[in-house]
């Protein structure tokens, strides 16, 4: 059985193709803005690829670290996940609110659902394997906050619940709640399958699970309580902390294990320094240091991140993915090329010119989405043709009608 959700990751994966080609044509002023294409274009890689993803192969993870067989597909988190999915794809740029909260709320239950099926892999006994699982069941939790925010973001949630600056909630919600999580569970149960060594000890995972998850806990309160700096600063500090540590780690183990030969390793560490940029970037805001265009970065920088970090990470797990899930080969190996490499990473570093140049904003923005179009060609070509090989081999094996 094909697993469903990564090849609704590889559909999205394409699509974002067309959202990018949007920016481009817009950034030239050849075709006019339309509201709600920079939502889509955000929410294609951050819910239509990485949350799929995430969807499609924790369980498998998690059923791996606890010895136990792979779980059935759940169909009706599929639907959830993917029906509320369609729904905030039509309620969003028309800004319809009864399709905004149904959206939301279908992503809702599919998250719950999918948290309570993780738990109970395995007979729900304790891992004694990794520990990816507290990684992903505590950035799942985030995801549940930033949903419900997200969700309110159009809706007037926000005053109710006395959010702050409920944008930068939802951002650092699913960011350094859900994104880091879990990323970093993802790379402890990566590693030793393509290194043949586990990425730390134990113990150093837990402490690396516990600054991470308590930092995220102090960058959504921060931005809750209007920017409180007595949450945001030991928040950052945490996260920061184990941020680099994880990079540190990661770097370690692939370069012990010679992965440095091919883009992949690349993409996974380089995909850090766009996270790490905007967090470093922090203190000068917060301070007001002259020159330092916080506006700008606060509306310009998410893009950077999507794409810089989120994406890249993608171009190296995705293909992986595809090729053991979907293609059943135990021996698959990080995705990307040198092209996808140096595109995503110029395309981001445009993204972050672009704020500190104004009088060419336009232009080098188009620029900036031209290698990030690029880069994404380049990843969703490989994991297309993964995906293309499953499919074709699952339609051989399927018995003929006579
Ligand atoms: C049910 C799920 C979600 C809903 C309803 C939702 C809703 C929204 C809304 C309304 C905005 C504001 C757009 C604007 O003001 O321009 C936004 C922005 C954003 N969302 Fe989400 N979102 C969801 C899931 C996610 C996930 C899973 C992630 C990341 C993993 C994410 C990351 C972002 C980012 C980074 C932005 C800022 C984009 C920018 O300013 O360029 N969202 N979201």
């Amino acid at each position: 059985m094909l697993n469903p959700f990564l090849l609704m990751a590889a559909f999205y994966l394409v699509v974002a193709i067309v959202a990018v080609l949007d920016a481009v044509l817009t950034s030239f002023t050849l075709i006019p803005w339309f509201v709600g294409l920079p939502w889509l274009r955000v929410h294609f890689i951050t819910l239509g690829v990485l949350t799929e993803a995430a969807f499609g192969v924790l369980p498998a993870f998690v059923a791996d670290r606890r010895d136990a067989q792979a779980p059935a597909t759940r169909w009706d988190i599929w639907l959830l996940l993917n029906s509320g999915l369609v729904v905030l794809l039509a309620g969003m740029p028309s800004v319809n609110t009864i399709l905004i909260i149904a959206g939301g709320t279908l992503i809702f239950i599919a998250v719950t659902l999918l948290i309570l099926h993780l738990r109970g892999i395995g007979g729900g006994q304790q891992s004694q394997g990794s520990g990816s699982l507290k990684f992903y069941l505590m950035g799942l939790v985030y995801l549940l906050v930033g949903i419900i925010v997200g969700t309110g973001l159009w809706v007037g949630w926000s005053e109710p619940l006395r959010i702050g600056v409920p944008k930068e909630v939802h951002i650092h919600a699913n960011s350094w709640g859900f994104a880091s999580l879990v990323f970093a569970g993802l790379l402890v149960d990566l590693l030793p399958a393509l290194t043949g060594r586990p990425l730390a000890s134990r113990r150093t995972v837990s402490a690396i699970f516990w600054a991470m998850a308590l930092g995220a806990l102090g960058l959504v309160l921060g931005p809750w309580l209007s920017g409180n700096l007595f949450v945001t600063v030991p928040g950052l500090v945490l996260h920061i902390g184990a941020t680099v540590a994880l990079l540190i780690l990661l770097a370690r183990t692939l370069r012990g294990a010679g992965l440095y030969a091919r883009a992949g390793a690349w993409h996974l560490s380089l995909s850090y320094l766009w996270i790490l940029l905007p967090v470093m970037m922090a203190p000068l805001i917060i301070l007001k240091v002259a020159n330092v265009p916080g506006a700008e970065i606060e509306a310009t920088a998410p893009q950077a991140l999507i794409y810089g970090w989120m994406g890249q990470f993608l171009y190296a797990v995705a293909p992986y993915f595809a090729a053991r899930w979907l293609l059943r080969n135990p021996q698959a190996r990080l995705g990307g090329n040198w092209l996808s490499l140096a595109t995503v990473n110029l395309g981001a570093a445009l993204i972050w010119v672009s704020i500190f140049l104004p009088g060419v904003r336009g232009p080098v923005h188009a620029a900036a989405y031209i290698a990030l179009g690029v880069s994404l060609v380049a990843a969703a070509w490989e994991t297309g043709v993964i995906t293309l090989t499953a499919l074709r081999r699952a339609e051989q094996a399927a018995p003929q009608p006579v």
